[in-house]
């Protein structure tokens, strides 16, 4: 069987983020237990990125699978202009009940991009909606990755992945991102230089300020600290720009807390969520928006309307299996089980002693070297992990952990042995770059 899937694969499929021409052959996955993927020659993975960042509480967990299939026997989809539905009213309610202050309106879309998309469209119209038509402009900040999409790689430019269309992308202002770790002792001026420059570029026709709050994600668990990002915000919310949190990552339970702004004590104007969001188990997204942004488009005609939507906006599936998921990650045991992967993870950092390191809530990343996306490291790294039955995804030399929350602690023990024993026979050069030394 795994032959055949693998030639209709070779001969018919486009993979995302990959060398078609030099990529060895896909594994085929047959199923999924726990922290674990199965692969059609009888082996099993563990998933130490929870495939994208997507699986909360283990591949095909049964509660989220019944969720799903007692919905789709009822309705699987229906049109949301027009309708709405029980888990779509049901999911928006729980959401907002999550989220700090008045956080209480909910935009569905598809993805982390759309959630972003819907996010920067919906600032510019607020402003012109209330009359401030100057306010324009949108401030990113440096290593910010949002999405794939046009307007969300325009705010995530510097993030290295799309040099192929930099002519293509509108113009943002790029703010310095004061990243640390570990053992940093000079966090206090990097902030105190970023906040410097965020006020200079914060004039009165900016929009919108969007941040990936504490982590970003993709240009490799970049992280800064609670305290800049509460001054960042305060900041913001007093020049009158709107403040995005895309927590496409961050969210549910990625950091410890359910959200990074409620770890952090902000209300930001917007929250963009997806990925987790369904536990891994449908694509679907939500911009959360604070109540005056909602009000600020009503009116008589549609031209004060926000005119956006996707096909599938509020899918029904999704949205069962969006509250069967954070139901479970609620719960007293799931809440209890970050809070034990956060500790194990810092039980073990000695690991990677002499390498530059971090960790936040379930997540734990090592700089292996300093070189970029091209990396000779990562490759390598990747390959010696799957030899020993665990998927591990570096970005660029950085390594890192980011697992369901069901993992055990033998599994994560294991993981960490393994990254013990690369990051021993690495020879660091003097740009602490790493070359795998087997
Ligand atoms: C912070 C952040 N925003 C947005 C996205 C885009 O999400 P998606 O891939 O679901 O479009 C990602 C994806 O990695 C992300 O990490």
């Amino acid at each position: 069987m795994s032959d055949d899937i693998l030639d209709l694969d070779r001969r018919h499929v486009w993979h995302p983020f990959t060398q078609e021409q030099t990529a060895p052959p896909p594994l085929v996955a047959v199923g999924g237990r726990g922290a674990s993927v199965l692969t059609a020659d009888g082996k099993s993975y563990v998933d130490l990125v929870s495939s994208w960042w997507v699986n909360m509480h283990g591949h095909a967990h049964p509660g989220i699978a019944r969720a799903v299939a007692e919905q789709a026997a009822k309705l699987e989809q229906v049109i949301f202009a027009d309708f709405t539905h029980e888990p779509a009213a049901r999911f928006a309610a729980k959401l907002a009940g999550q989220l700090p202050g008045d956080l209480d309106r909910v935009f569905y879309s598809d993805d982390g991009s759309t959630a972003v998309e819907v996010a920067l469209k919906m600032a510019l119209q607020y402003f012109a909606n209330i009359g401030q038509d100057g306010r324009t402009r949108l401030l990113a900040f440096e290593g910010a990755y949002h999405g794939d999409t046009v307007g969300a790689m325009s705010v995530g430019r510097t993030s290295g992945y799309f040099r192929a269309w930099e002519g293509t992308l509108f113009p943002v202002e790029v703010l310095p991102y004061p990243v640390t770790w570990i053992g940093d002792e000079e966090v206090e001026a990097k902030e105190a230089a970023a906040l410097a420059e965020l006020e200079r570029q914060l004039t009165a026709d900016v929009a919108a300020v969007i941040v990936e709050p504490l982590v970003q994600g993709a240009s490799g668990m970049r992280m800064c600290r609670p305290e800049f990002i509460k001054a960042m915000a305060e900041r913001v919310q007093a020049s009158g720009a709107l403040l995005i949190f895309d927590e496409v990552m961050t969210g549910f339970g990625r950091l410890g807390e359910v959200f990074a702004c409620r770890k952090i004590g902000v209300t930001p104007d917007m929250v963009c969520l997806s990925k987790g969001i369904t536990g891994g188990f449908l694509p679907m997204a939500a911009t959360v928006v604070r109540e005056h942004i909602r009000e600020a488009f009503l009116g008589e005609g549609l031209d004060r309307a926000f005119l956006h939507g996707h096909s599938y906006t509020a899918n029904p599936l999704g949205c069962a299996a969006g509250l069967a998921s954070l139901e479970i990650l609620l719960s007293e045991d799931c809440t209890r089980r970050r809070g034990e992967i956060e500790a194990l993870h810092r039980r073990r950092l000695s690991a990677v002693k002499g390498m530059r390191h971090r960790v936040m809530g379930t997540i734990a990343a090592v700089d292996l070297g300093s070189d970029g996306i091209g990396s000779a490291v990562g490759p390598k790294l990747k390959a010696f992990f799957r030899q020993h039955g665990m998927l591990m995804r570096p970005m660029g030399p950085v390594a890192y952990f980011l697992p369901p929350y069901c993992i055990t602690d033998d599994e994560l023990h294991a993981a960490w042995d393994l990254l013990e024993e690369f990051a021993a026979g690495l020879e660091i050069g003097s740009e602490g770059a790493g070359e795998f030394v087997p």
